[in-house]
């Protein structure tokens, strides 16, 4: 991989010179790092089978890994997807701009390595300012992955984008600390049914609410295990790993786990009393939780923790998205059930 000068854009919603450069970098086949409100994500254009190529030599990942095509307004839709129905237009009125990637028929225009090789597409609108200004900056739909390399945690602050990505992309936008810290919600939608492929942010419950007389429910994430074709390609990899080993600890003793020197502790709050860690983090709602998931496991891997003792939550609502993270940081292995 060509090291790349990566250029760090810390002023981007009040500086045009700083939008412009970025909008210059996408249309000349450059990558540029984008904060969202989900995770920070790795952006190319997406009309630009080389540029979009590119994308997977910075992630070191697997080319048949479909990417999420992000959109300023449904305006765009005609231009990327080869039309929306009844459903998805309903549910992008009701949750976008926002955390909810809904896959949908590909338009033709689209090159094959977006996709993945796959007729369908996944389209999102973000609601992140500086997303939008980019998008709209640069007139393009722009393809963007989380901006981790390959197997690592998502990236939800500037810090850890530049840690994932500096000298792989042309520039990293500093958009803060993301306001969800899971990825969006990705949801297949067809006649009077919506499967969700990855639980997110717009939940199970918002999007049954949403469409009064459909049948809504997860994919089987068990399907994966059992060998089964995976709904969605991305569930096919490891995902979410930190050098630690992560538990997902349903409560009681934790004796004879890890070292308590290097063991961390991480949940909501009061979750820790009584356990004996060197790093502990609670949490006043799953929300904050659900927001603080990926960089505590990046914190806990930089303080030298080895263990990670991460409390389960309710698989309700937003819970199911945070579950579904945890599940696969810890690889299966829980404790106290
Ligand atoms: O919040 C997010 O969605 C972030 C930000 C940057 O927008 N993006 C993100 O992208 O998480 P990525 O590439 O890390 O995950 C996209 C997921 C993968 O699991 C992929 O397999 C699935 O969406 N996906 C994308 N297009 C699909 C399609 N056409 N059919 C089924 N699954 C698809
Ligand atoms: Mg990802």
């Amino acid at each position: 991989m060509r090291e790349r000068d990566t250029l760090y854009l810390t002023d981007f919603l009040r500086s045009a010179d700083e939008r412009a450069r970025a909008a210059e970098f996408l249309r000349s086949g450059g990558l540029v790092v984008m904060p969202t409100e989900t995770v920070y994500g790795l952006a190319a254009n997406a009309l630009d089978p080389l540029a979009v190529a590119s994308i997977y030599v910075a992630k070191g990942r697997p080319s048949d890994n479909p990417l999420i095509v992000h959109i300023a307004s449904v305006d765009a839709l005609e231009s990327v997807t080869a039309g929306a129905g009844e459903a998805a237009r309903r549910l992008f009125a009701r949750f976008s701009p926002g955390p909810l990637t809904l896959v949908l028929p590909r338009s033709p225009r689209l090159p094959a390595t977006v996709t993945g090789g796959l007729e369908t597409v996944g389209i999102r609108i973000p609601s992140h300012p500086a997303a939008l200004a980019l998008i709209e900056a640069s007139g393009l739909p722009l393809a963007a992955p989380s901006a981790n390399r390959s197997g690592r945690v998502s990236p939800t602050s500037f810090a850890m984008a530049r840690v994932e990505m500096a000298g792989r992309v042309d520039a990293i936008i500093d958009g803060g600390d993301c306001a969800v810290g899971l990825e969006s919600t990705v949801a297949r939608v067809t006649d009077g049914a919506v499967v969700i492929l990855r639980p997110g942010a717009v939940t199970l419950e918002m999007i049954r609410d949403a469409l009064p007389g459909h049948a809504v429910s997860f994919a089987d994430e068990s399907a994966l295990s059992r060998g089964i074709a995976a709904p969605s390609p991305g569930m096919r990899y490891a995902h979410y790993r930190p050098d630690a080993a992560v538990y997902c600890w349903h409560g009681g003793p934790v004796d004879g786990i890890g070292e308590r020197g290097t063991r961390a502790v991480i949940g909501l709050a009061g979750c820790a009393a009584g356990v004996d860690a060197a790093f502990v983090r609670e949490f006043e709602s799953v929300e904050e939780y659900s927001a603080r998931f990926f960089a505590t496991l990046s914190e806990c891997d930089a303080a030298g923790m080895e263990t990670i003792i991460a409390q389960a939550v309710r698989e309700e609502g937003l819970g199911a998205a945070l579950m579904n993270r945890l599940r696969r940081a810890s690889a299966g292995k829980s404790l106290g059930l």
